[in-house]
């Protein structure tokens, strides 16, 4: 469930305004041969300030944004607009998104799923799944077990890997859940998602103090469905 802690962290930090190298690879490898970029429709769920959002209609795609910060996607329209590009922005939460089924040839989770708890992750996970056509492709970028912090981080009761706060990391502060996923949870949370591939990134930080680890996991809609 979207925390309105993420508002006083739009509020008071400048976001990054570039996207991940993972999503551009992933974006060039699957759709840059695409005849007519226009058609291709993607969503991103938890677009923040739109740094995603700004490639991927830069590129010439169809682009959407979903998130729960009107503070985010206000500094998303600016940008686009600044840019002369456009894209759908929508504020809502990622467990119900507004939109039909089989709407969306790709879902993008750029660490949106991994600030809310086991069950609330699944069923955003899901919920992707739902909107993406038959054959339709899922990228998800998640905090991996052992990034820096967890020793001294306050956890949340009753959740595997999940924190409310984890001052030694290399997270923000005060917007709610900090969930990182352990590899044996990857099957539950992208069960939807029969045909996968999983990768990993690891770096380190502020003169190697922290440790960053993130999964790729790459998913697809069966044809079927
Ligand atoms: C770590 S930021 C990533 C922003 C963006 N994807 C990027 O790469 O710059 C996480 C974003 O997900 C949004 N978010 C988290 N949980 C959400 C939910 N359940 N529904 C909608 N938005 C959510 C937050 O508001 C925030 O903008």
């Amino acid at each position: 469930m979207w925390n309105p802690g993420w508002d006083d962290v739009f509020r008071t930090k400048q976001w990054g305004a570039y996207p991940p190298e993972e999503l551009v690879r992933f974006v060039g490898r699957n759709f840059f041969a695409a005849e007519d970029r226009s058609a291709v429709r993607f969503l991103e769920i938890g677009c923040g300030p739109g740094a995603n959002l700004v490639f991927l209609a830069q590129e010439g795609f169809s682009a959407t944004g979903l998130d729960g910060s009107k503070i985010a996607l206000e500094q998303a329209a600016a940008r686009l607009k600044d840019l002369r590009l456009s894209a759908q922005l929508d504020q809502g939460d990622a467990m119900a998104l507004p939109y039909a089924e089989a709407a969306f040839d790709c879902v993008i989770d750029v660490e949106c799923a991994y600030a809310n708890t086991f069950a609330d992750s699944r069923r955003i996970l899901s919920e992707a799944h739902r909107v993406l056509k038959p054959g339709g492709l899922l990228f998800s970028k998640a905090f991996m077990t052992g990034t820096s912090g967890e020793a001294t981080g306050r956890r949340l009761d009753g959740e595997n890997n999940t924190y409310l706060e984890m001052p030694d990391g290399p997270f923000n502060m005060g917007y709610g859940i900090i969930r990182l996923t352990a590899e044996e949870e990857i099957p539950v949370l992208y069960g939807d998602f029969a045909e996968r591939s999983v990768d990993f990134v690891i770096r380190s930080d502020r003169n190697r103090s922290v440790e960053v680890r993130e999964w790729i996991v790459i998913g697809r809609k069966s044809a079927g469905r």
